[in-house]
C-alpha cells in the first residue's frame, strides 16, 4: 500500500518544501547584504540561473516519482514547484535587467537578439509567465482542464531551452561537463514521458 499522508501531513511537507525552497534565495541575500561575496552580481546570476534549472528539473521529475512511487499526493507539490522555477527565473531575469543593464531597455533588447544564448534564455523566461499566470485553480477552471493542460506541456520545451541556454553559455567557456550532466536528465525525464505515452496509446488500442 503506497504512503499517503492526512491533511495535516501534507499540509506540514508542503510547508517544508517552501521553506527549503526559499534557502537558496535567503543565502544569497544573507551573502549579498553583509558583503560576504567578492563578485556578487556573477555570484547571484549563477545561483539564481542553476536554481531556475534545478526547480524545472525537480518539477519535471514529480509525475515519474509519483507513478513509480504511487505517491499521488506529490503531484500537490508540482504547482509550487513549478513556481519557484519561476521566482528564480524572475530574479535571475531582475539581476541581468537591473545590475547587468541598468534597465536600458534598448541595450536590453539589443543583447537579447545579439547573443544566442541570451536570446534562448529570454525565450524559455517568457514562455513560464503564462505557466506561472494560469497557475491558480479559478484559471484551470476557466481554461478548461485539457487546454490548461495542453498550455502547460509547453514546459517539456522551456526546460531543453533552459538547458541549451546553460550549454551555449559553458560552450563559449569550453566548459560543457555540467550541460550535459542536465541534457542528460532533462531527456531522461521527457524520454520516460514519451515511453510512457506511447505505452497508453498502444493500450488502448489494444
Ligand atoms: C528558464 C529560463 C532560464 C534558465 C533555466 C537559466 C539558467 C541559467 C544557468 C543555469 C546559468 C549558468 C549558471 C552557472 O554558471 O552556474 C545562466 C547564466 C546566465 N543567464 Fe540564464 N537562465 C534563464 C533565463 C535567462 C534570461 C531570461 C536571461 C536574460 C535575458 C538570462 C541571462 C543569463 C546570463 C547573463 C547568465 C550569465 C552568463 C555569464 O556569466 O557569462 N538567463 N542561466
Amino acid at each position: 500500500m503506497a504512503f499517503q499522508p492526512n491533511p495535516k501531513q501534507l499540509a506540514l511537507a508542503k510547508a517544508g518544501v517552501f521553506v527549503l525552497a526559499l534557502l537558496p534565495f535567503a543565502r544569497m541575500a544573507w551573502l549579498t547584504v553583509t558583503g560576504q561575496l567578492v563578485e556578487p552580481l556573477a555570484f547571484i546570476t549563477h545561483g539564481t540561473g542553476d536554481w531556475t534549472l534545478y526547480f524545472l528539473c525537480i518539477t519535471l521529475a514529480v509525475t515519474p516519482l509519483r507513478r513509480l512511487s504511487r505517491w499521488n499526493w506529490l503531484l500537490k507539490l508540482r504547482r509550487m514547484l513549478g513556481l519557484f522555477a519561476f521566482f528564480y527565473a524572475c530574479l535571475h531575469f531582475t539581476t541581468f535587467i537591473w545590475f547587468d543593464h541598468f534597465f536600458d531597455l534598448a541595450e536590453i533588447w539589443k543583447d537579447v537578439r545579439k547573443r544566442p544564448f541570451i536570446t534562448v534564455g529570454f525565450a524559455a523566461f517568457v514562455l513560464l509567465i503564462p505557466l506561472a499566470a494560469t497557475s491558480t485553480n479559478a484559471m484551470v477552471r476557466r481554461l478548461g482542464g485539457k487546454r490548461w493542460q495542453a498550455l502547460h506541456r509547453l514546459v517539456y520545451l522551456i526546460a531543453p531551452l533552459g538547458v541549451l541556454h546553460y550549454w551555449w553559455m559553458k560552450a563559449a567557456k569550453n566548459n560543457i561537463g555540467k550541460p550535459l550532466l542536465f541534457a542528460v536528465i532533462v531527456a531522461l525525464l521527457l524520454a520516460v514521458r514519451l515511453y510512457w505515452n506511447r505505452a497508453k496509446v498502444q493500450a488502448a488500442r489494444a
